[in-house]
């Protein structure tokens, strides 16, 4: 029997989301309903009411969630009712050039449900990266559903979904920080806050925070930065130099997606560094380089989807790292609110006050 729950939409451009009556079908055969207990606000979903990253309104907004499995379709073998679950937006499709490269972290067929949820009249709706979380239940693939140790809480295990990830596997995965390296993170909102927790975690010694922003950069120090550079007071590149004995740092992570502070990135970096790329372009901008810069540094430029991440490898190992006290996820929670106050958390992540506002939504 189709259920009834009450999910946050998105109806047109612009226009302030809504709580709305929402039909979830039984699963299908390689889907699963969840029933979502937080799901963290993030830009990606203001993106959308906007009309930034597509036309096909209304959207279910939310897509960093946790809950737990209510209901499997027929062939669902890896995870049943009762398990406790992170969702992500990279369920491997196993099969395509990607995948079968053995790089299923760029696969490029990831899968969602097959059938629709819809508003009550039949309209179907346009869940969020494949989820629409800000929602009671939801239905989505099964490989969408990532099982993690229940003993952490929603509001911070949800995280992992998408921004905390991003960061995070912006400095181990696709940074590939080493014991000892020197990182800088340019940008301390929740991506880059989460990469210089990735740093910390991979044992650099030099973790270098730069913002505008003399609020993020005190939080920064909190998520492993040991030292920080406003870079509206003092020229970064200079700064990082003066941290680094003259060299710059080994990895550089640009985390805001403004062509300034990539090249910023690019020009802190020593000789055969690497540049992550891991901050949102929009379409307009442009990056204008001199080339023999590109040869003569050497190193590598590299952009990291989603933090390169394999959920299946990496969600259930960062949560049990969480649970032993050796990574910060608490931090990012500025608040929890109820589905209501999703337009309103909006507006706050506007003004910038905030790292993450996380709807829980209680039994
Ligand atoms: N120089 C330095 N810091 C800057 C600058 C600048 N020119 N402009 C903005 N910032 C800082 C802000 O002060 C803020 O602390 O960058 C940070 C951006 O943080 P958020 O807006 O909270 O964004 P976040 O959620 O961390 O995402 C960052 O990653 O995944 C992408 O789409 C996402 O492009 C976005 C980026
Ligand atoms: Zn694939
Ligand atoms: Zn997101």
């Amino acid at each position: 029997m189709p259920q009834e729950v009450r999910g946050v939409i998105a109806k047109a451009k612009g226009e302030p989301v809504t709580v709305e009556t929402i039909v979830i079908p039984d699963p299908g055969p390689g889907e699963a309903v969840v029933k979502i207990q937080a799901c963290g606000v993030c830009h990606t979903d203001l993106h959308y009411r906007e009309g930034g990253i597509n036309d096909e309104f209304p959207f279910l907004l939310g897509h960093e969630a946790a809950g737990i499995v209510e209901a499997v379709g027929d062939g669902v073998t890896e995870v049943a009712p009762g398990d406790y679950v992170i969702l992500n937006w990279r369920a491997v499709c196993g099969q395509c050039r990607s995948c079968q490269k053995g790089k299923p972290q760029y696969c490029f067929a990831t899968h969602n449900a097959t059938q629709k949820m819809t508003l009550t009249d039949g309209t179907e709706l346009s869940p969020a990266l494949g989820i629409g979380a800000f929602c009671e239940k939801t239905l989505v693939a099964a490989g969408q559903c990532t099982k993690v140790d229940p003993a952490a809480k929603p509001e911070v295990a949800g995280l992992l979904g998408c921004g905390v990830m991003a960061g995070l596997g912006a400095a181990m995965n696709t940074g590939e920080v080493g014991r000892g390296d020197t990182v800088a993170v340019f940008g301390c909102g929740g991506v880059g806050n989460a990469a210089l927790e990735g740093a910390r975690l991979a044992g650099a010694k030099t973790i270098i925070a730069v913002d505008i922003d003399d609020q993020k950069l005190e939080w920064a120090k909190d998520f492993g930065a040991t030292h920080t550079v406003n870079s509206a007071n003092e020229d970064p590149v200079e700064k990082i130099r003066e941290l680094t004995d003259g060299n710059g740092v080994d990895v550089a992570i640009e985390a805001i997606g403004l062509p300034q502070t990539y090249e910023q990135a690019f020009y802190a970096r020593d000789l055969a560094g690497t540049v992550v790329l891991v901050g949102v372009p929009n379409p307009e901008m442009k990056i204008e380089l001199p080339y023999i810069e590109l040869f003569g540094r050497g190193g590598a430029l590299k952009s990291s989807w989603y933090g390169d991440c394999l959920p299946s490898r990496d969600f259930p190992m960062l949560i049990d790292l969480y649970l032993q006290g050796r990574l910060n996820l608490d931090g990012f929670v500025t608040e929890t609110i109820d589905l209501d106050a999703v337009e309103e958390a909006f507006h706050k992540m506007e003004g910038g006050g905030v790292l993450r506002s996380v709807v829980v939504i209680d039994d």
